[in-house]
């Protein structure tokens, strides 16, 4: 059985722009699965067709079997979506914008508020119940979008730019969460422009390219593409580089570092070495020419 099923789907919106053009995309039951590409790839675009927001110009597009253009309610419940820009009430509860969520799916209350509680405590925010919103963090405001998505159970969880501007600490504990609730056999589709995620956390990847697929393949095949990234790395004080040395590190100014990385070594490894050395880490992200090496290398 598969997750999700995309046949020859094309959008043109209604300026001319051709967002997706042809896109074919099988996700099986299980998987976790990476939609990567850069900005203006696409990516929003085909996530916003398989829920209903955007309609698409042709194609098909099932969901555990149900079309959308037949079963799109069948459909609809069987993914939960996580968009990239927090989009709940700040001045509502964290009970009731899950609770509520479920209202949409038609759960009745007394099931909504177990699962409510059930999805609270998974995403670590039950002591936050009552909280309003807006007082979370960053990073708990992100677990409340995923909550939210999962009070319905879905059997897919679809995630748009998960980690974009969100910090180190965030990013892997994120990481390790996605990875949990994929081994508890919920699908998971996220998009992304990182490619470091992609390596860390994905079993299959499509590239998408200017609304087509690129290239579609495991991580460890597209792995052997990439031999080394560059990160750059920004703290609040350059500390000591003690024992950092296999890293290259590049000091470029007093709030920036940059460092190498083998295609088989972790993040976290690297992390831990720098806040071992006394670093206030504010930002890592990839430089961004192997992402861009990679989709050169596939025109
Ligand atoms: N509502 C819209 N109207 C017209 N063009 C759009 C709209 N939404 C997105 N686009 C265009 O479609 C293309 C794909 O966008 P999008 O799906 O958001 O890409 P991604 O999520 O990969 O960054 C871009 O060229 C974008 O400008
Ligand atoms: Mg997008």
């Amino acid at each position: 059985m598969n997750a999700i099923e995309i046949k020859n789907l094309v959008k043109t919106y209604k300026n001319g722009t051709q967002a997706v053009k042809g896109v074919d995309l099988v996700v099986p039951q299980g998987d976790f699965f990476a939609l990567l590409g850069a900005n203006g790839a696409g990516k929003t675009t085909i996530i916003s067709i398989l829920i209903g927001l955007v309609n698409k110009t042709s194609g098909t597009v099932k969901v555990f079997d149900h079309n959308i253009d037949q079963e799109f309610d069948l459909a609809k419940r069987c993914i939960g979506v996580v968009p990239q820009e927090f989009n709940f009430n700040m001045f509502e509860k964290v009970h009731d914008i899950v609770s509520i969520q479920a209202g949409f799916f038609g759960i009745e209350r007394k099931i909504a508020v177990k699962n409510t509680e059930e999805v609270l405590k998974k995403v670590g925010l039950w002591d936050k119940k009552n909280a309003m919103a807006r007082t979370l963090s960053g990073g708990m405001k992100r677990r409340l979008m995923i909550a939210r998505a999962l009070v319905h159970k879905p059997r897919v969880l679809v995630l748009d730019e998960p980690t974009a501007g969100v910090d180190v600490q965030l990013r892997v504990g994120m990481w390790d969460y996605l990875r949990e609730l994929n081994a508890q056999g919920v699908t998971i589709l996220l998009t992304t422009h990182y490619l470091e995620e992609v390596q860390q956390m994905c079993r299959n990847a499509a590239i998408i390219k200017e609304g087509q697929i690129v290239r579609l393949d495991s991580v460890k095949n597209l792995n052997k593409f990439i031999t080394q990234e560059t990160y750059v790395i920004a703290v609040k004080t350059m500390e000591s580089l003690a024992g950092l040395e296999a890293y290259k590190p590049v000091v470029v100014d007093d709030h920036t570092l940059e460092v190498e990385l083998n295609r088989d070594e972790q993040l976290n490894g690297l992390l831990i070495k720098l806040i071992n050395n006394k670093f206030d880490i504010t930002d890592v992200h990839p430089k961004g020419q192997r992402l861009e090496k990679l989709f050169l290398s596939l025109l």
